[in-house]
């Protein structure tokens, strides 16, 4: 007991003492033994990891410097750009997404045989040296259609449609952000919804103001988007959308445009249309595979719903169809107003007579014609937009709408 004791005492000589716990009790008993005897080993422990690290030092260090050579060299955080044009061996003109074009310079760890106009490139943040090529397995990754800043639009924009913003907020915004209400009401909230009607009636318009709306994430993509951007990728596109969207749930993923890939399915041997119609089927294999529960919802936007599968927007997957119709006066009314709110009117304006008149006019037209009459104002340098700018603007718009159809439909 006494050597054990001494050769404890011999261990806490080396370090400085007062690191040490204190020992109690201080009489020379079995406890006070065993309690020395543990801070030995721990100290054993201690050592040995000491002398390891000793031992490792150099190869870390090396690894550290080699690390920190390479992070000199590519900067962090990185940006992601376009590689626009090649200029020579050491040079290229690149593009970020949000800015300028710059002559930069390719560092020379980069593969030059990979480098091709076009391709998706890591540039240094500060002097915009290509550093890095993302393959293109990254490529949609990392452009995924989120949506960083909010779109501008909001509710308020909207005139009218009532109806549609309330079945919006019960099927999108309500199961997000108070997903309780319908457990206690015993029923499933929808996965998503569908909001169709004919062009330029607010469809998008309205998707973007629940974006701007909630604090959720909002992922955008235009369905075309899906099948020509990407050519030959659409299916894994899809995968993609919805594992983001589930990485950053809660999300709202907005598929606009839905016909270009949702039509009717039907034997084909073309490869573009397979590969559409592979794309839908993924798509509907997402909308099956999440929880309606889950924190992920889909908006949907067409104006050709009767074209659309009737397996995509059959109840379990779409199950909420939101039908757009042309504004009636009313509404027509509150476009009216939303469009003219900042522009100088002369006091002979008379919106009733356009409001009342029976030609068919969507949302998109009345913001056409403001647009044009404001312009028609412009050209003549008058601050105040006249009447008769208004009905000119309105011929304007509207034959020009007459001649987009097809001959005999007007
Ligand atoms: N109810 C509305 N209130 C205010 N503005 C509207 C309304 N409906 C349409 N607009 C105007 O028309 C423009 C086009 O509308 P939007 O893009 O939403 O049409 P859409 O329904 O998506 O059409 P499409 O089916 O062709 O995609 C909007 O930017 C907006 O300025
Ligand atoms: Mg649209």
């Amino acid at each position: 007991m006494r050597q054990e004791e001494k050769a404890g005492l011999a261990w806490t000589a080396c370090f400085d003492a007062s690191k040490l716990p204190k020992v109690t009790p201080h009489a020379r008993c079995r406890l006070r033994l065993l309690k020395q005897e543990r801070i030995r080993d721990f100290l054993i422990l201690e050592e040995e990891f000491i002398q390891n690290q000793e031992r490792l030092k150099p190869r870390e260090e090396q690894a550290e410097q080699e690390r920190t050579k390479l992070e000199e060299l590519r900067g962090t955080p990185l940006q992601v750009g376009n590689l626009e044009e090649i200029i020579d061996e050491h040079h290229a003109i690149v593009s970020t997404p949000h800015g300028p074009e710059h002559y930069a310079l390719i560092a020379s760890f980069v593969d030059k045989d990979e480098l091709e106009p076009g391709s998706t490139v890591l540039l240094h943040n500060k002097n915009h040296a290509v550093v890095g090529i993302l393959d293109d397995d990254a490529d949609p990754m990392v452009n995924v259609m989120k949506l960083d800043k909010a779109p501008t639009e909001s509710y308020a924009d909207i005139g009218g449609l009532e109806d549609q913003i309330q079945e919006i907020k019960e099927s999108v915004e309500l199961p997000l952000t108070h997903p309780e209400y319908y457990e206690e009401m015993g029923i499933k909230p929808p996965k998503g919804v569908i909001l169709y009607g004919p062009p330029g009636t607010g469809k998008t318009l309205l998707a973007k103001a629940v974006a701007n709306q909630t604090s959720a994430t909002f992922l955008r993509v235009v369905g075309s988007e899906l099948i020509q951007k990407y050519s030959g990728e659409g299916p894994k596109l899809v995968r993609e959308l919805f594992r983001v969207a589930e990485e950053n749930a809660p999300s709202i993923v907005f598929i606009d445009e839905i016909d270009a890939i949702g039509t009717k399915r039907y034997d084909t041997n073309s490869g573009g249309e397979r590969e559409i119609q592979r794309t839908m089927l993924e798509l509907l294999t997402r909308l099956d595979g999440f929880d309606s529960r889950g924190d992920v919802k889909v908006i949907m936007a067409t104006n050709r719903i009767d074209s659309l599968d009737t397996a995509l927007i059959r109840p379990g997957r779409i199950d909420r169809k939101i039908e757009f119709p042309l504004p009636d006066e009313k509404t027509k009314r509150r476009i009216f107003n939303i469009h003219t709110s900042r522009m100088t009117l002369a006091d002979d304006v008379n919106l009733e007579d356009l409001i009342m008149s029976k030609d068919e006019l969507s949302g998109a037209d009345v913001k056409a014609i403001c647009t044009e009459a404001g312009l028609l104002a412009l050209r003549e340098r008058r601050m105040r937009v006249t009447n008769e700018d208004f009905q000119k603007a309105k011929e304007n718009v509207l034959y020009r709408k007459s001649e987009n159809l097809p001959q005999g439909m007007s």
